[in-house]
């Protein structure tokens, strides 16, 4: 079975409508978490090619690295540090415009412009977070932040 991407082009929700299925399908009867994790980050940069997609993950009270997509990154982050630390404080989805305007913002890559991070959750406990880098100012938006959501509920309906 032929598992490739079909690359949407067009607006950003119509990208994300062509794209949720097919992670669906990718999703579909699977339930490690490694696995998923992988595939979703994979399936998102390459429909939006972002500089980085990837999942930070709870572990001993820390953020620890897990499947990403892109350059290499920090492994731990601590709660309230950088943009992932501080979605984990504040137990919400954070939008970053420029990263170099906030505060404490970690730079694992220079070329990293704006940010978004969606907490994944798992029945009602933080388990980590989606983050999602790109080279541009400005990328993300509630869009980005409703279809990012849907996709982290996909994850946690196959779990
Ligand atoms: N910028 C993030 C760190 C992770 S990297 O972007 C992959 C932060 O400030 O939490």
């Amino acid at each position: 079975m032929s598992t490739d991407l079909k690359i949407a082009t067009g607006s950003k929700a119509e990208q994300y409508e062509s794209l949720i299925p097919q992670i669906k399908g990718l999703l579909q009867g699977e339930t490690d978490w490694i696995a998923n994790l992988a595939n979703i980050s994979a399936s998102l940069k390459e429909q939006f090619d972002w500089l980085w997609v990837g999942f930070y993950l709870v572990k001993n009270d820390e953020l620890v690295l897990g499947p990403f997509q892109g350059p290499v990154a920090c492994t731990r982050i601590k709660k309230g540090r950088g943009v992932c630390g501080k979605a984990w404080e504040q137990m919400n989805a954070i939008i970053v415009e420029d990263v170099s305007k906030f505060p404490g913002h970690i730079a694992c890559s220079s070329l990293s412009k704006s940010e978004i991070v969606i907490p994944v959750m798992h029945n009602g406990k933080f388990t980590g977070v989606l983050d999602v880098d790109s080279v541009f100012f400005n990328s993300f938006d509630k869009t980005d932040e409703r279809y990012l959501k849907e996709i982290i509920e996909i994850l946690e309906e196959n779990i």
